[in-house]
């Protein structure tokens, strides 16, 4: 895993940007989006820039269990009004929160990332060391699930919606395989919140217990940051 870390905000997201730009510049066409507030500035550059993703496909990581598309608070409606509203995507795609079967739909998106093998993914980090949702004890080996968050998540995700009653308590998501795939991944761990579980990835072995020290298996990780942290 390489890791840069920034001394403001704007000069980690310029580079997240330019991150993106050389990677769709070097042939990416399938990206994996993720999205929480880490993302929302990154989008919101990205839309003032002159990238053209038309030729592109999309898979976001993640979608809450029985929002409709357009509650405000499904990820559908969150990549739309933050992204795909000025940077459309040949074609994009979520799991569906309201399938009638959740297994079949798990085993339908996993299908599709399996036939569009992922270019470049984009991560964000959970305190408890989640990416998508894969909550901590995940198996390394998973595929698209459907899980129940953990309350901690809940509370985290709180903030955006009017009361912690309203958020969902399960989730699809990629399984940790899934991402695994991608051939570059870039996550993004920005605010004093993640210091902690940034720490905890660098120092830790390989444990299932914190899901995103997956990732120094992964060859093409890179790793932003505005927090002045130690790397092991
Ligand atoms: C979102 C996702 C999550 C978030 C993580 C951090 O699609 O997969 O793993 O990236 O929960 O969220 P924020 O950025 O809101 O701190």
């Amino acid at each position: 895993m390489k890791i840069e870390r920034f001394d403001s905000k704007e000069e980690l997201y310029a580079r997240a940007v330019a991150i993106m730009v050389e990677a769709k510049h070097n042939g990416a066409t399938t990206f994996g989006l993720a999205t929480g507030g880490t993302m929302e500035p990154l989008y919101a550059k990205i839309c003032k820039t002159d990238i053209d993703f038309s030729n592109c496909i999309s898979f976001n990581l993640d979608e809450y269990v029985g929002l409709q598309a357009n509650h405000e608070q499904s990820y559908a409606y969150y990549m739309h009004k933050h992204l795909f509203h000025e940077k459309p995507f040949l074609a994009s795609y979520l799991p569906n929160g309201l399938a009638a079967d959740p297994l079949e739909e798990a085993a339908r998106y996993e299908a599709l990332l399996q036939q569009h093998s992922l270019d470049f993914q984009l991560l964000g980090i959970g305190q408890n060391g989640h990416i998508g949702f894969n909550e901590p004890g995940t198996a390394f080996d998973s595929l698209t699930h459907l899980v129940t968050l953990e309350e901690s998540t809940r509370q985290a995700n709180a903030r955006f919606f009017s009361s912690i009653d309203e958020v969902p308590t399960q989730a699809f998501t990629m399984g940790i395989q899934s991402i695994m795939r991608a051939k570059c991944i870039l996550l993004m761990a920005v605010g004093e919140t993640k210091r902690e579980v940034l720490e905890r990835v660098l120092a830790s072995d390989y444990t299932e217990n914190i899901p995103a020290s997956v990732l120094s298996k992964h060859p093409n990780v890179m790793i932003l940051t505005d927090l002045q942290v130690e790397e092991n």
